[in-house]
């Protein structure tokens, strides 16, 4: 298709990503945001999120000047045939997601916006935010259309340019075609259905991805009673296609800027709606519940109390791949540990020391955490964790012992090293 006016608001990740990979697919992009820093600095083509790819493609977008960044609602908005709100929708009051970012650029751009123009939302709203923002706007002369994105942290640009799916919720077949114009050069299918339909896609799914996580936390609890090994039971599991591999790894607890606050914001529209689900409601209680379950393994691991026991941590993001501590598992599980009168010694290959402040010491190097510890954790899987060199952390310990969250560890390696290796999901 040729070359389309398009206008992003907002630059976290999800926006940052959409203005980046449109104009990678060759459209004209405007990218605006509220912090004047970020976007100062984004003019400049300087990207601080951990997201593979994205820097040289903001890069390339701002050399090639199809990529611009302005501050604040510009009045570029009044030339544009598409804008894309990718603004937050934190957890607001008893669990429903916050709209004020998104009625507010609503309010702003109300004026502003050319007739034609087709409004897209990207921000993850609770079914019934399109219609609203319809009546919102009041005018006949735009089209309003809901467009998850289903981008993970850490693969977003993957995620953008080679998507599993695209969907696009509008009452309106001619705009709801036009945004699948724009995602043509991707090759992904695409699902055209109502605006209620698209916008309960998004939550459908991550909750859907937070229960199977659920499920297979309580599952790995259940294998180590039984002398069963959760690798080997997922594995059989997961070769069945109706059930798939993918995310039947334990942990210490699903988390992150996603999975936590739509799990909320579901439950509270099925509240508000007089649906009970239970499901729901079991897999953020288990959530909870696998949290603590880490921190009952680690005060078991150093002899039953907490207090004063010197700790090591490895891992405080929510997940490997990205720098994002947001409803971290990592951070809750220390924070539990801190509270239960441990001394912890953090490292985390994104979080250096000078990030943090609070009650843990946090090093820069990932051997430094062994000093003196009763008990090393490991809470996030970052690769490099296997390849530290176990027999001198084995040196510096005051016990040999590993909680393994993550099952990440050689365990051949680290037992040769003489620890006792505690792993989620395994016998013994
Ligand atoms: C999630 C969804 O996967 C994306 O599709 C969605 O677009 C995104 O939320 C969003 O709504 O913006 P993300 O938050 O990047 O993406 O995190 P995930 O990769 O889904 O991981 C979520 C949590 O589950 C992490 O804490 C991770 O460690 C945990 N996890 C994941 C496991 O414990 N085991 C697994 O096998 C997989």
């Amino acid at each position: 298709m040729a070359a389309q006016r398009i206008a992003v608001v907002g630059a976290g990740y999800v926006g940052l990503t959409t203005a980046a990979c449109f104009a990678r697919l060759g459209h004209r992009v405007v990218c605006t945001d509220i912090d004047e820093a970020k976007v100062a600095a984004l003019s400049r083509a300087e990207v601080d999120a951990h997201e593979p790819g994205l820097a040289e493609l903001v890069e390339q977008g701002v050399r090639e000047g199809r990529l611009r960044f302005v501050p604040g609602i510009p009045v570029e908005l009044s030339d544009v045939d598409f804008v894309f709100l990718a603004v937050p929708t934190p957890t607001g009051k008893d669990g429903a997601a916050d709209l004020s970012a998104v009625e507010d650029v609503l309010t702003r751009t109300r004026d502003l916006l050319p007739p034609g123009c087709v409004v897209v939302i990207k921000s993850t709203v609770p079914v019934g935010t399109t219609a609203r923002a319809r009546r919102l706007l009041g005018r006949s002369d735009l089209a309003v259309v809901a467009n998850p994105e289903f981008l993970r942290e850490g693969h977003a640009v993957e995620d953008f340019l080679h998507p599993q799916r695209v969907v696009i919720g509008s009452e309106d077949e001619a705009s709801a075609q036009r945004v699948r114009s724009l995602y043509d050069g991707t090759g992904a299918p695409v699902v055209v259905t109502g605006s209620a339909s698209a916008e309960l896609v998004k939550y459908a799914s991550n909750c859907f991805l937070a229960m199977k996580l659920s499920y297979v936390n309580t599952l790995s609890e259940l294998c180590e009673r039984v002398d069963a090994d959760i690798d080997d039971v997922t594995e059989g599991m997961g070769l069945d296609d109706r059930i798939g591999s993918a995310f039947l790894a334990p942990g210490p607890g699903w988390g992150g800027s996603c999975l936590p606050k739509d799990t909320r914001a579901l439950l509270s529209t099925s509240d508000a709606m007089r649906v009970d689900f239970p499901l729901l409601r079991a897999t953020i209680d288990t959530n909870t519940r696998q949290v603590r379950r880490v921190v009952d393994k680690v005060r078991a691991a150093v002899g039953g109390t907490l207090a004063g026991a010197r700790i090591g941590v490895l891992g405080l993001t929510f997940k490997a791949g990205t720098d994002d501590l947001r409803d971290s598992p990592a951070m809750t599980v220390a924070h539990l540990l801190t509270r239960a009168g441990a001394e912890l010694t953090a490292y985390d290959p994104c979080v250096p020391p000078d990030r943090y402040s609070g009650p843990m010491r946090v090093v820069d190097a990932a051997h430094l955490v062994a000093k003196g510890a009763r008990a090393i954790v490991v809470l996030t899987e970052w690769p490099e964790f296997a390849e530290l060199d176990w027999a001198r952390m084995a040196e510096e310990v005051w016990q040999p012992v590993i909680v393994d969250t993550r099952d990440l560890l050689p365990a051949k390696k680290v037992q040769a090293a003489g620890f006792r290796l505690i792993v989620t999901g395994k016998p013994g």
